[in-house]
């Protein structure tokens, strides 16, 4: 299937799922520097884990997204945008509380989620 396909029905679009899906996944996302981990993750737990759980794999039962396995470049500017508000489709409890973070504390929080590795498994209870 060409890159840059354009949808223009369901099926085309349940055809692009099917291919993305079919991927292999590369797990060596880019990670941080390391440098605040013990900050970063005081925060995960605090303010994330609610809802995105320990390991970050999410709630498919909230609609809360697997945040683990994405480059830490993407994890700080998608929680940047969240803090400056121009992510317009982020949920306000967790903009709420990303909004009130620092440089540097938006910057610890993806440094910690961003060597976390995707779960081998999943599990049915989630
Ligand atoms: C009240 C529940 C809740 C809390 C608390 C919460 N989130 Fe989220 N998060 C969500 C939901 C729902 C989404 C998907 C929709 C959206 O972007 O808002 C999401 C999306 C995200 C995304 C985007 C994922 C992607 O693939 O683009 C990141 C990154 C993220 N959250 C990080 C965090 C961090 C870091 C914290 C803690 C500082 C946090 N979240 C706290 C519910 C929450």
């Amino acid at each position: 299937m060409p890159i840059g396909i354009v949808c223009k029905s369901q099926q085309d679009l349940g055809d692009v799922a099917a291919y993305v899906a079919a991927m292999p996944r590369k797990l060596e996302n880019g990670v941080g520097p390391g440098t605040n981990l013990s900050v970063g993750k005081k925060l995960y737990e605090k303010d994330c884990q609610s809802c995105h759980r320990d390991d970050g794999r999410g709630r498919a039962d909230g609609a809360f997204p697997i945040i683990v396995g994405q480059h830490f470049g993407y994890l700080c500017s998608q929680i940047r945008d969240m803090a400056l508000k121009r992510r317009r489709n982020s949920l306000p409890a967790m903009v709420g509380v990303i909004s009130q973070y620092s440089p540097e504390e938006l910057v610890a929080v993806s440094d910690y989620l961003s060597p976390m590795q995707w779960p081998e498994t999943q599990d049915s209870e989630y």
